[in-house]
């Protein structure tokens, strides 16, 4: 059997490979303890399962979707855009339905890309920035991000002639997996970026509802310009702890959106439509239960960085995100040391390496288990140190 080259330079997907090495060495008996996955552990509300149970049950939602969504949806994205951005959106031009932001990432890259074209991307950066340019047989540029630089891209610092050939620019704030929030000026910067250069961008906004000490993220679309050329990519995955129900929207330019939807429509049918309905509640629900949310991810993170701090390890607390990223505390690669921990403690870390180049040295560890699940994570990682 013969299976098409364009998959030859995808590397295994860092969650798949995690999860299997999960189910040995559990299959094994042993405990282990995953913060490998950014996968919230905290179940959704109880409303928001209910109206969803409650949905199923109605005869008329098994039907067909459209790619476009329903416009009561449509116009619960723009409510939402309005209300926590202050970003006005014409909900029939500006807004599409996503099944996750992972499936949005991927078909865009193909919307947007040729072979021989340039997508840059954030690096350490999620997977799917680079995957997605990889399957359109384009080629991802790494913009690498430093912690001298706070973790924000160079933008002066981008080859001219990777930049002439670019169609795409891909990032994220808060940042996976650096947990680094938007630098002050960043955003002007990338606007000012991608019309000179004409390059199209894409905020994926991921974690715009999961972040600490007061910082409130803002929208790309906020800023002027952003939109006259960019998307961002909205996910109620984090900010309403709904990860397995595929929600998501494509925010922005009506010209991209409108090209994807082209692509989208040979490819899905759209979002299960109790979906939509149970996304509309969601969208429209009291904001304060996000804030509760994000102020239990910035007691684990409290937790876990104390417990470092005491042992003697340099953290940097993170403004944002599911996720510590920390500096290898030994001469290890990070893959070495996310091994030699997996082994010696049955606690998963990711290995920066598997988010790009700039990732080497560094691991990242998710705060999607509880307090005490955490508590003995780090106690047994400063153990092996
Ligand atoms: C930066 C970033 N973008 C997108 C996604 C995917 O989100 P979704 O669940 O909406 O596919 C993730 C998931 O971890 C992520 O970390």
């Amino acid at each position: 059997m013969r299976f098409s080259r364009r998959l030859d330079p995808l590397p295994e997907y860092l969650t798949a490979r995690l999860n299997r090495l999960v189910a040995e060495r559990r299959a094994a008996g042993r405990d282990v303890i995953a913060l490998g996955v950014g996968d919230p552990d905290v179940p959704p509300t109880a409303a928001a399962r209910a109206a969803l149970a409650a949905l199923v049950q109605r005869e008329d939602v098994a039907r067909y979707p459209t790619n476009a969504g329903l416009p009561m949806l449509r116009e619960a994205v723009a409510r939402f855009y309005a209300v926590r951005f202050g970003v006005a959106i014409d909900p029939d031009r500006e807004v599409m339905p996503l099944l996750g932001a992972k499936e949005g990432l991927a078909h865009l890259a193909m919307a947007q890309l040729d072979p021989g074209d340039v997508s840059l991307i954030a690096d350490p950066g999620y997977p799917v920035y680079a995957g997605g340019p990889i399957l359109a047989g384009a080629t991802p540029v790494a913009m690498p991000l430093r912690p001298e630089l706070a973790f924000q891209p160079d933008l002066d610092a981008v080859p001219a002639r990777d930049r002439d050939r670019a169609n795409l620019l891909v990032l994220g704030y808060p940042n996976n997996p650096t947990g680094a929030v938007m630098a002050d000026d960043l955003f002007e910067r990338l606007v000012r970026f991608s019309h000179d250069h004409d390059v199209p961008v894409c905020h994926d906004n991921a974690y715009s509802e999961i972040t600490f000490d007061g910082h409130v993220a803002p929208s790309y679309l906020a800023t002027p310009g952003a939109r006259e050329n960019g998307i961002e990519i909205l996910s109620l995955s984090k900010a309403f702890s709904v990860p397995g129900w595929r929600i998501a929207f494509a925010v922005g330019n009506a010209a991209i959106i409108a090209n994807l939807a082209k692509l989208k429509t040979n490819v899905d049918s759209g979002m299960f439509l109790a979906m939509q309905h149970v996304a509309i509640e969601l969208l429209d629900s009291d904001p304060a239960e996000r804030r509760a949310l994000s102020a239990m991810y910035q007691g684990r993170r409290d937790v876990v960085c104390d417990l470092l701090e005491h042992a003697g390890v340099t953290v940097k607390r993170p403004g944002g995100t599911l996720y510590l990223w920390l500096a290898v505390p030994t001469a290890e690669t990070s893959l070495g040391f996310s091994e030699r921990i997996l082994e010696e403690c049955d606690v998963v870390l990711s290995p920066g390496s598997a988010y790009g180049a700039a990732g080497e040295g560094y691991v990242r560890l998710s705060l999607t288990e509880s307090e005490d699940r955490l508590r003995e994570a780090i106690g047994r990682l400063t153990a092996a140190l």
